[in-house]
């Protein structure tokens, strides 16, 4: 028989000490996306929700995005870079594969030597970048970290497709994590539908995005309650005192599905940045929630339920205590 190891002792929970985003310069409303292709500012509004996104330009590449947003995080928490032991970069639109964005964005921090890289769960990878971080606190691996979600994605959208084009953004937004003896991390539940793997995919290198926007549609509104609920039981916590629902921001239509199938207190605060900022993926969820953050719709202690959904088929969800 094999001799056991020694593990390391972790905290207690995780806890984020706050939050910060990223929004590129650049505004592209839908009445300028409808001169490009057939479209109506009316038919975006009312089938998907969005008003207007935005789109990064040569000088906000994803480094650039998730540096600004994990400094404005590390700037809200009070917490130094140079405590920092852990980087995560959650993103499906990196440049290339090799290397990871990660330790370039800890370098550009002047975090020194943290673990770091990158996680690509889709528009659910913020959701399972807050799991990897906390998980790594309560086992000792991580004390403090940053979970960043950051994409560019109109370097992988066509702009003549409009199945696509009027839907993707780009942006970032961070998270610090740090070691609490009060948890205010609670458990993920996390899943992924393989089978429709093709149902959003870029085909090769000098290919854009494609997506079967009604197969998406029907599983996130169909599939995805269960999950939540399940996420709000583990935490200890009825769905019904939930302060904050921030699901992804893929489209509107899917979260008023969402707000009918579960059931929330009639004053929930409901995440709806995308009429803003458009689908970001990754950086959907903490840049609605450092928004609502801001403009007092989430307050400090508030329990609020996060729910990444995407390419994969990927999903997590979670509930957290809010900064
Ligand atoms: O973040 C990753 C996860 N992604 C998602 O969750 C996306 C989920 N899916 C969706 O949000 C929606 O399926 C879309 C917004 C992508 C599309 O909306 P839809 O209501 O499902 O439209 P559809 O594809 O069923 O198309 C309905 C009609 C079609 O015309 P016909 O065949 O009925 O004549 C389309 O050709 O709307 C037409 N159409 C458009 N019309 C004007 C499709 N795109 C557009 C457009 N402008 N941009």
């Amino acid at each position: 028989m094999s001799r056991g190891l020694s593990l390391r002792k972790g905290a207690a929970g995780a806890r984020i000490l706050g939050f910060g985003d990223y929004r590129p310069r650049r505004i592209v409303t839908n009445d300028e996306i409808s001169q490009r292709v057939d479209t109506t500012d009316e038919w975006i509004r009312t089938r998907v929700g969005i008003s207007e996104r935005r789109f990064a330009g040569d000088d906000e590449s994803v480094v650039d995005m998730s540096v600004a947003a994990a400094g404005k995080a590390l700037a809200t928490s009070g917490v130094l870079a140079q405590d920092i032991d852990t980087v995560i970069v959650a993103t499906c639109s990196a440049p290339a594969p090799i290397p990871g964005l990660a330790p370039e964005v800890a370098h550009r921090l002047a975090i020194s030597a943290p673990g770091a890289f990158d996680l690509n769960a889709a528009c659910a990878g913020f959701c399972y970048g807050l799991s990897a971080a906390a998980d790594a606190i309560r086992s000792g691996s991580a004390r403090y970290a940053l979970v960043i979600g950051a994409e560019k994605l109109t370097d992988w959208t066509d702009q003549d497709d409009r199945g696509t084009c009027i839907i993707f953004g780009d942006g970032a937004g961070a998270a610090v994590v740090a070691a609490s003896d009060t948890p205010g991390v609670g458990p993920v539940v996390w899943g992924s539908d393989g089978e429709k793997s093709r149902a959003i995919s870029v085909a090769g290198r000098s290919s854009f995005m494609t997506m079967d926007g009604r197969a998406v549609y029907r599983w996130a509104t169909t599939q995805l309650a269960d999950s939540a609920h399940r996420a709000c039981e583990l935490a200890g916590v009825d769905i019904g005192e939930i302060d904050v629902f921030v699901p992804h921001q893929a489209n509107l239509r899917i979260v008023d599905s969402m707000l009918r199938t579960m059931k929330f207190k009639d004053d929930v605060a409901v995440a709806r940045d995308i009429v803003y900022s458009g689908n970001t993926s990754s950086a959907s969820i903490p840049l609605a929630l450092t928004a609502m953050i801001e403009r007092g719709e989430a307050k400090t202690g508030d329990t609020a339920l996060l729910l990444g959904f995407g390419a994969g088929l990927t999903y997590a969800g979670q509930v957290i205590i809010c900064p």
